[in-house]
């Protein structure tokens, strides 16, 4: 079983859904096991992960269909709380099918430290003094992690710069590591505390911060795609779709609410694998804002015979080494489930997720509008609420969009009347 497209995948119950991808990934039986179980995540491992815990909060891992990816068939794991994220995704991915699906690129998992030195006599020399003695600092900050430089990462460079600010002039080193696997937050913190002595006293001044930086605009993930207009439903759409993006690029609050949109599957993905969604949001926002004006992550444009295409780029900052992607089972699962060999392979595929997502949300919005997908969720949740099971959930369902009455007590007249008739 190699493709991801299957018509009607709602439509399997949540054991048959899970017995598909279970073949899709080659899943044995204790994953299945762990899936099959709300509570694979034991307090134990809960309780190494952080601190003061006394339980787990599950959430709902769903699967996005339909996505091809630089030639590949994939299965999506994504963790929402959101109903419409996993069905929109999927149907968006399966809109790109026609024309190849998704294509993604990636740079080196580059990520930056900073050491924030102030009361530097003159912050211009310290700078080149810094900036001359790069080999030094360069060597110092990977004796700390021979196992990352072993694996071809490590330190590379590194950069200095002075700024202004309300108490003075600071110099800030930015140390750049290749994070390979890792999302590096560790491997950077460490090797940016090692080399502050040094940089203190190349610099002649005293350093007080060092900390990754989240703005990992070294360590980006771009994805691209074209969208027949015919699969869309006609040039009409087209053009709201490329209006829509036009909307965003020039007004920061439809802006925010787009972008909301792609990490809306950024983060479903991310959080399913494990990673650190707040860095990834912040990363992405930041990255955003990068012109000075808060911008889309992605852009949409027509080519020469009107079809739609998107692109994305953003700050990827995922690994697959280390934190909870390491110890999390489900995590570990999702990880097998995507089929990705690197962290980079990782990212990629999350930002084609992302554009996914944007695709989903401007289309919805440009055609029928988005309450449409949400009240479908929406009257089943109603319909289920009012004690409706198995077939009926959906008959009821059905019935209340059509009628535009979706409400609990509806829903209970519904059901007493479909109860009588059977
Ligand atoms: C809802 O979670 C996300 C959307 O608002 C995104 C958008 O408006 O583009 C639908």
């Amino acid at each position: 079983m190699t493709s991801s497209e299957f018509a009607g995948f709602y439509r399997l119950t949540p054991e048959e859904r899970l017995r598909f991808v279970g073949e899709f990934a080659h899943l044995d039986k204790t994953e299945l096991d762990i899936l099959a179980k709300s509570s694979a995540l034991k307090i134990d491992t809960a309780n190494r992960m952080i601190e003061n815990a006394i339980g787990v909060m599950p959430i709902p891992l769903g699967i996005a269909m339909n996505f091809r990816i630089n030639g590949e068939d994939r299965l999506i794991p994504m963790v929402t709380e959101e109903p419409s994220v996993v069905a929109g995704a999927s149907h968006a991915a399966k809109l790109a099918r026609s024309k190849g699906g998704f294509r993604t690129s990636s740079t080196r998992p580059v990520m930056i430290g900073q050491v924030q030195i102030v009361g530097c006599a003159s912050p211009e020399k310290a700078r080149d003094a810094i900036l001359a003695s790069t080999e030094e600092i360069v060597r110092k900050a990977n004796e700390q992690d021979p196992i990352l430089v072993s694996k071809g990462g490590g330190a590379i460079a590194l950069e200095a710069k002075v700024i202004q600010t309300i108490v003075g002039p600071m110099v800030i080193a930015g140390l750049l590591v290749d994070c390979g696997d890792a999302m590096g937050a560790n491997a950077v913190n460490t090797m940016a505390e090692a080399v502050a002595p040094l940089l203190e006293k190349i610099a002649g001044g005293r350093v007080y911060l060092r900390i990754l930086s989240n703005l990992a605009d070294k360590r980006l993930a771009q994805a691209r795609v074209t969208v027949a207009k015919e699969d869309l439903g006609g040039a009409e759409v087209v053009e709201g779709i490329i209006n829509a993006y036009a909307f965003a690029a020039s007004d920061p609050y439809r802006c925010a609410t787009h972008n909301k949109g792609v990490m809306n599957g950024v983060t479903a993905v991310v959080l399913a694998t494990g990673n650190d969604t707040r860095a990834i949001e912040a990363g992405a926002h930041a990255y955003a804002a990068r012109s000075g004006q808060y911008s889309p992550l992605t852009r949409w444009s027509k080519d020469a015979n009107d079809n739609l295409v998107g692109e994305i780029e953003l700050p990827m900052a995922v690994g697959l080494v280390g934190g909870a992607t390491a110890v999390h089972p489900i995590a570990k699962i999702a990880v097998k489930i995507l089929g990705v060999g690197s962290a980079r392979e990782l990212a990629e595929i999350i930002a084609a997720v992302g554009l996914c997502q944007n695709l989903a949300a401007l289309r919805a919005l440009a055609a029928e509008g988005i309450q449409h997908g949400h009240m479908r969720l929406h009257a089943r949740n109603v319909a289920a609420t009012a004690g409706a099971t198995g077939d009926l959930v959906d008959k009821i369902a059905e019935k209340m969009i059509d009628e535009r009455k979706i409400r609990i007590d509806r829903a209970k007249e519904l059901l007493a009347e479909y109860s009588r008739s059977t």
